[in-house]
């Protein structure tokens, strides 16, 4: 199986998503490490809990992007990963750590991307009167939020709303579009292709993912 480490910053709830389709003995993947760059993370727990090993490598000592970059390397090395799954981490990589992982780490993304990238996404789709918003899950490259498409999922903007509603039902999206789409990755069906997850493959293996 592909070894999965998932990276966290916070709450952790898209992590317990993978977490528990990871248990099926049918899963392409197996989660084999969580790690946090802020040791106070909810997630971290939550991992421990769920018997996987939890870690955190505290950001602020290390004196530049570079070096804290370098220590994450060397832990997913370490632990023999194959694929990293960023779930609510809340930092920018230095080129050289995504370049090392280019095709081998994915993201979250709490918008339909190309649309609002960066923070405050909920925000940012009320601000811009869009009927639709989601989340994306893609392929990480230097640039923030703008790797290749993997898989997303809609939902509608309702009157009324403010970013916490409009969050609230983005994240029961995310909560099934993240398992479904690394376990798309972890399979090889969603191989990149010219710089695009080569869709045939992908719809031929998941239909309707
Ligand atoms: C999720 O909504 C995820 O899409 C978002 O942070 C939240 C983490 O929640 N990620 C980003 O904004 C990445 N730039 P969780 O810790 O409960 O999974």
């Amino acid at each position: 199986k592909t070894r999965v480490a998932i990276l966290i910053s916070g709450r952790g709830s898209n992590m317990v998503s993978v977490i528990e389709a990871a248990k099926a003995p049918d899963y392409p993947a197996e989660i084999a490490l969580v790690l946090s760059n802020r040791p106070e993370a909810a997630g971290l727990k939550r991992a421990a809990e769920a018997g996987i090993p939890a870690k955190a490598i505290d950001h602020t000592p290390f004196a530049n992007r570079e070096s804290f970059d370098a220590a994450l390397d060397a832990a997913l090395r370490e632990a023999g990963i194959d694929l990293v799954c960023l779930a609510g981490f809340m930092r920018i990589f230095s080129a050289g750590f995504v370049e090392a992982w280019a095709g081998r780490m994915i993201n979250i993304h709490p918008s339909l991307l190309p649309l609002f990238r960066g923070t405050h996404t909920h925000k940012q789709a009320l601000a811009a009167g869009v009927r639709l918003h989601g989340c994306t899950v893609h392929y990480v490259v230097p640039e923030l939020d703008a790797g290749p498409i993997i898989a997303q999922a809609a939902v509608p903007v309702l009157p009324g709303d403010d970013p916490e509603s409009l969050a609230d039902r983005v994240i029961v999206q995310e909560h099934r579009l993240y398992p479904k789409a690394l376990a798309l990755v972890a399979a090889g069906h969603a191989p990149l292709k010219d710089g695009r997850v080569d869709f045939a493959a992908a719809c031929g293996a998941e239909g309707s993912l």
